[in-house]
């Protein structure tokens, strides 16, 4: 049986990269698919009110089962930083890429001289089902912060972050290496797992 739900992005990209990890009887219509263009609120301190606010938010204005993710690299010698504020840690201005390469910058910078260099991300999905229960699933990946920025794919802080038994960061992975251990791909498995089971009781 298709199962419809709501993504609430805005991000054609991840729309598609989300589509793929889900099962194919999932239907997917993302913020301009349901001609929604305003702002949604990403006031709280943590990943998973983010995360929970904004599926609440599409919610309670469509009545639609809905889901959204909120991601963070979170840095122990930082104590978590630049987590819930990963996006725009070193300012809100510029394209996607100069954001990257200064939130890059800045990270490098609050690391210089400091030998632990732990990191994780981690991803935190909300999704509220049709009788309006709310659901949170989290993946994370660890790895460490490298000394400079290496390799070219991927986005954000890829160039600088490499995964626990690997000794190239994630943007010298091929993307399906990435994708394979990523900490999206692993909250996007456990979600897929809630929704097959709900799509079993219904068949
Ligand atoms: P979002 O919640 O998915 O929009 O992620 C917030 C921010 O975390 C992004 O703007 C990136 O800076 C960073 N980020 C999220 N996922 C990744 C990733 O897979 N690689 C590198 N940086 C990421």
């Amino acid at each position: 049986m298709t199962q419809s739900f709501i993504f609430a992005t805005a991000n054609p990209h991840k729309l598609e990269e989300v589509k793929a990890m889900l099962p194919a009887h999932i239907r997917l219509r993302s913020l301009s698919d349901i001609g929604f263009s305003g702002d949604i609120p990403e006031t709280e301190p943590t990943l998973e009110g983010n995360a929970l606010q904004k599926a609440r938010y599409i919610f309670d204005r469509f009545g639609k089962p809905c889901f959204s993710d909120d991601t963070g690299l979170e840095v122990e010698a930082l104590n978590g930083a630049p987590g819930v504020y990963s996006a725009r840690y070193a300012g809100a201005t510029g394209s996607q890429e100069e954001k990257a390469q200064a939130n890059m910058s800045k990270l490098l910078a609050e690391l210089s001289g400091i030998g632990n260099r732990k990191a994780r991300f981690r991803t935190v999905i909300a999704y509220m089902d049709a009788s309006g229960n709310a659901h949170l699933f989290e993946g994370t990946v660890n790895g460490a912060i490298s000394e400079e920025p290496c390799g070219t794919t991927g986005f954000g802080y890829d160039p600088l972050f490499v995964p626990e038994g690997y000794d190239l960061c994630f943007a010298q992975m091929p993307l399906d290496e990435k994708n394979r251990i990523s900490h999206r791909a692993r909250a996007f498995g456990k979600f897929a797992d809630q929704l097959r089971m709900e799509n079993e009781k219904h068949c």
